[in-house]
């Protein structure tokens, strides 16, 4: 029997920003897969975060893949000073991008991996004609904009859906979740066939974090989830 264990993906807006340096370092040193950052624009979101200048400051320090998300309009405009500035993964929201197909080429044409995220009240069905292309799918299970968030239930189903969608595509698109996972709902998402799982407020308000993101890595293990994705 294969076992296979969830990438984690820390992610980074609930870590202290007077030591970010130090909470770089602790997720270097972790089981950690990849490096989470929020960018908001009190535009698209509800909130506003922090931009380009943290993301390469981070990038210095970082021994992991950037995978940056954005919850901003527009987000072809800043596609490559985000690349510049060191992401690895980009994710673009469904609900910014009318030109969604041209979004995710020039993300890709631009040397990163090319992530869309939908917005709880997104359909799966509207990736229908560009999962082939697609390396990340990341599925809101929170409303975005904040962080420590109660999970929305319905997304466990969700999951399954797009898993179907790329099983039955051959895409081999990384499903991605992000918003109020902990141990439980870590667990059911990865069983319904989740790839990478995003953990803020779990991780870092643990009095143990480099624990919390083994404990989370280890818990989750699945046979169902042996499918041929790419390597990062
Ligand atoms: C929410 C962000 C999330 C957030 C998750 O808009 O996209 O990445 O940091 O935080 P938790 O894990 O605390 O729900
Ligand atoms: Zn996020």
């Amino acid at each position: 029997m294969k076992t296979h264990t969830a990438k984690i993906s820390p992610s980074l807006l609930a870590a202290d920003f007077l030591r970010l340096g130090e909470e770089v370092e602790m997720i270097n040193r972790s089981a950690a897969d990849w490096i989470h950052l929020d960018v908001m624009d009190g535009v698209f979101v509800p909130n506003i975060s922090y931009g380009l200048p943290v993301v390469e400051r981070v990038k210095k320090v970082a021994r992991k893949p950037l995978d940056v998300h954005l919850m901003i309009v527009q987000p072809e405009r800043y596609a490559e000073a985000f690349r510049d500035a060191g992401a690895d993964i980009l994710t673009v929201h469904l609900e910014a991008s009318p030109h969604l197909h041209r979004t995710i080429q020039q993300v890709k044409n631009l040397g990163m991996k090319a992530g869309v995220a939908l917005n709880p009240h997104s359909p799966v069905a509207l990736l229908e004609e560009v999962i082939a292309a697609v390396d990340v799918v990341l599925v809101m299970s929170v409303n975005p904009g904040f962080g420590g968030q109660s999970f929305i239930e319905e997304s466990v189903n969700k999951v399954a859906k797009l898993k179907k969608l790329i099983d039955a595509t051959g895409s081999r698109a990384l499903v991605e979740v992000d918003g109020g996972v902990n141990l439980d709902t870590g667990r059911r998402l990865v069983m319904a066939g989740a790839d990478v799982l995003v953990a803020g407020s779990f991780v870092f308000n643990a009095s143990d974090p480099l624990a919390r993101v083994e404990e989370l890595k280890n818990v989750i293990k699945s046979r169902n989830n042996t499918r041929d994705t790419w390597k990062q």
